[in-house]
């Protein structure tokens, strides 16, 4: 069987060349920590199977980790439940983040990014995460979730983010008290909205009153780190990916009839969420001819998936015109994306302002990147430089 080294330099330098070496060669290749599918329709089964479920807390497990707060926590989250569990608390969730409060809510989106970009355009250079990707996605999120934006609340969201990590143990104690503050600030709101409800997502589960505090509380944390960094992140890949196809930013900066196409076509091609969420087998199961054992791990491949040349005709090109891309960034079955659809308008919003208000951006100093293993991939720091006239 091929093997993908996670941690090798190859993939560290260049993910997507790996991947496309490893993906013509095999559907699969072996990892660390398990079997990683590289095409289109394998990726597209596998997300479908009700005999897989996302890992709940069992790399909490893998790092001795087994009972306490910390794993009560992450189970609590809806991407780490199944069956009943999952499916009742995704519906009361998805019936109040509904298309049309989505849509609704697009005017603000679009003053936020207008707002920003004005900002950028006073000038002739920025660090286009700093100053653009990482404010637009918090103040959206916060705005539609109705949470007050703070830098305490950010610090926790993120603290608890460290769960998901591989150092859960030396983060133990920072994470703990993360969730200690969280809890008392997330009471206080609940109860600020119970007594007033106002035009936002947790005024509304708030008032539907079928979700527990405890579940609230999590559904909140769960927004706030599904729906930050992942946006974010993909803001900046679709940025790195347009400075290196610069006639695809002149055409968006013509065309913004283009902009659901290119909210698409940067989500195919340079997805934040480039490993996908892993799976677990909960029994033996196959896929395309091969067995996975129960407790076997499968890791849904997004980046290379989204590349496949048996699904995308010329799949290596990024091409705002492309229609009908059946990518796979915000996975499928009973755990797809809950907040696709904002994220969608997040991507239509901004982009086309940007490229329209940004001529010409080119690099101006290094770009720094997240390694492709966390749990989303984009860069931390990109400088650019760019014309306003
Ligand atoms: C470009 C931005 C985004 C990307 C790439 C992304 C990607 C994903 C992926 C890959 C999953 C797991 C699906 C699966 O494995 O089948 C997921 C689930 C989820 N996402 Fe997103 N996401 C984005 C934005 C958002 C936003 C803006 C929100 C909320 C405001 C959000 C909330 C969620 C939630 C709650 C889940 C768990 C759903 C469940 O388990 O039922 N995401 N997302």
């Amino acid at each position: 069987m091929t093997s993908l080294d996670l941690y090798g330099a190859a993939f560290r330098t260049d993910p997507y060349a790996e991947l496309a070496r490893l993906r013509d060669l095999s559907w699969h290749a072996q990892t660390a920590i398990g079997t990683a599918v590289l095409r289109h329709a394998e990726v597209q089964q596998l997300l479908q199977l009700r005999e897989l479920r996302t890992p709940g807390a069992d790399f909490l497990a893998l790092q001795g980790i087994t009972d306490g707060l910390l794993v009560d926590t992450m189970r609590g989250f809806l991407l780490n439940t199944d069956g009943d569990d999952h499916a009742r608390v995704r519906r009361l969730v998805s019936g109040a983040f509904t298309t049309r409060r989505v849509e609704a809510f697009r005017p603000v989106v679009a003053g936020i990014a207008a707002e920003l970009v004005s900002a950028l355009a006073a000038t002739d250079r920025c660090d286009f995460v700093r100053d653009f990707a990482q404010p637009f996605a918090l103040r959206v999120l916060h705005t539609f979730v109705g949470i007050p934006l703070s830098a305490d609340v950010q610090q926790w969201t993120s603290d608890v983010g460290l769960l998901f990590g591989m150092d859960v143990v030396a983060n133990g104690d920072r994470i703990t008290t993360a969730i200690a503050h969280l809890d008392a600030f997330l009471d206080d709101l609940l109860a600020q909205r119970r007594a007033v409800p106002r035009d936002d997502l947790l005024s509304a589960l708030v008032t539907d009153g079928r979700l527990t505090d405890v579940e609230l509380r999590s559904m909140v944390v769960t927004l706030m780190s599904a729906g930050q960094g992942t946006v974010q992140h993909q803001l900046g890949n679709a940025m790195a990916t347009f400075l290196a196809n610069p006639e695809q930013w002149r055409l968006l900066g013509d065309r913004p009839d283009l902009a659901a196409r290119t909210a698409e076509e940067v989500v195919r091609y340079c997805p934040s969420a480039l490993l996908g969420v892993p799976r677990i087998a909960k029994s033996d199961v196959t896929i395309n001819g091969l067995l996975f054992r129960a407790g076997s791990c499968v890791l849904p491949v997004t980046g290379a998936a989204n590349r496949d040349p048996l699904t995308f005709p010329a799949a290596a090109t990024f091409d705002i015109t492309r229609s009908g891309a059946p990518h796979l960034t915000y996975g499928g079955g009973i755990h797809f994306c809950l907040g696709a659809a904002l994220a969608r308008v997040e991507l239509q919003e901004s982009l086309p302002r940007l490229a329209a208000a940004l001529r010409a951006p080119r690099p101006d100093g290094p770009a720094e990147w997240l390694p492709p293993t966390e749990a989303v991939y984009g860069p931390t720091r990109l400088p650019i430089a760019y014309s306003t006239d």
